[in-house]
């Protein structure tokens, strides 16, 4: 993947970019896909003694684990619910192997380019970005402190929720669902802190409308909600209304209801969302479907495939946010 636009000087080696590509890299955990990758990062150019140069970053993850005798079967067949058939309308043709563009392997391309993103942010603002997951099938962990929440308490469990007791209960049911090929969903909320206020422009370029652009690329994903969210939908404007309170010299908000984006423009609070994912296609249980000729067929994909993508998409959400924000710092510094 190629980072352009990048500012030069800033602090930057393959560990700040590795550590995130861990978080994401398949075979992490029993949670995940038995595909086993080691992801290595190697920065090819923009970068000299460990300092961008302001020119484009490139930089190269190899595949290692690859096995396209695993998709034979699937050559005749489009996976329900995947991109197989949106692909072979959309271009007449479409890779023969693990979906191609369509596999979640192009998200390396975002948590590496979204490494050097928050690295960016870290450095000039001292943002802190931190996802977890939040829900698993019906299991939804209690609301925790976004204030306080790292990535090191995140990473405790490998399921990738800080709240303890849900964290077991999320790995039972997404070892049960392994266990019986088949594949579940969950959600990913994510915070935002140190966030500058006046980021976001106006009208079509909003904070969360960007956010949310940027969320529902990633694949699998079927929603996605900021502050309150769908709950405010239901609430009355007395009850809704984040009131302003003096705060460390600037006006800050008692509550945060708005989820830090107001008008479309970050208001120093922290950016609170969180994105839902879809359980994955690719099962192996048999599913009644119809072959590209229309034709009945009984499909029972091979392969290795992740149950539950949540734990490993917590980076990937961390990352598309850090390129968000960057953008719109880069954007906002022109103006002063
Ligand atoms: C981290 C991650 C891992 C994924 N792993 C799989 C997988 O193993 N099998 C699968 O069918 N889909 C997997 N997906 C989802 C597909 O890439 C996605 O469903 C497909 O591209 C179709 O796009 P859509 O679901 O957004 O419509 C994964 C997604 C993410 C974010």
């Amino acid at each position: 993947m190629v980072v352009d636009g990048c500012p030069p000087r800033l602090p930057l080696t393959e560990a700040d970019i590795q550590r995130q590509l861990d978080r994401r890299r398949p075979g992490q955990s029993h949670l995940t896909t038995d595909r086993n990758e080691a992801d290595t990062v190697t920065i090819l150019s923009g970068t000299e003694n460990g300092l961008t140069l302001g020119t484009p970053i490139a930089l190269l993850v190899p595949n290692k684990d690859h096995r396209p005798g695993d998709y034979a079967s699937l050559k005749k067949v489009p996976r329900p619910s995947h991109a197989d058939y949106t692909y072979q309308i959309k271009y007449g043709i479409r890779a023969s192997s693990g979906g191609g563009r369509s596999s979640a392997r192009e998200t390396i391309g975002r948590v590496a380019a979204g490494a050097v993103a928050e690295k960016f942010l870290r450095e000039r603002f001292g943002v802190e970005i931190v996802a977890w997951v939040s829900s698993v099938g019906e299991v939804d962990a209690p609301e925790i402190n976004v204030a306080f929440i790292d990535r090191a308490t995140v990473d405790l469990s490998d399921v990738r929720c800080p709240h303890a007791e849900s964290a077991e209960r999320m790995t039972a049911e997404i070892v049960q669902v392994k266990a019986a090929k088949d594949s579940m969903g969950g959600v990913i909320a994510c915070v935002c802190r140190n966030v500058p206020a006046g980021l976001g422009e106006p009208v079509f370029g909003k904070a969360e409308a960007l956010l949310a652009q940027a969320m529902l690329s990633i694949p699998a994903t079927k929603g996605f909600e900021i502050g309150s969210g769908f709950a405010g939908a239901r609430m009355r404007g007395s009850a809704h209304n984040d009131p302003f309170v003096p705060k460390d010299g600037r006006l800050g908000t008692l509550t945060n209801r708005s989820g830090g984006v107001q008008g479309g423009i970050t208001n120093g609070e922290p950016i609170v969302f969180r994105v839902a994912f879809k359980p994955p296609a690719t099962i192996g249980q048999a599913q009644d479907s119809v072959d590209f000729d229309g034709e009945p067929v009984t499909l029972e994909a091979g392969g290795r495939h992740d149950p539950c993508v949540v734990p490993r998409a917590v980076p990937i959400v961390e990352s598309m946010t850090a390129m968000v924000l960057a953008d719109l710092a880069l954007i906002q510094s022109l103006r002063r």
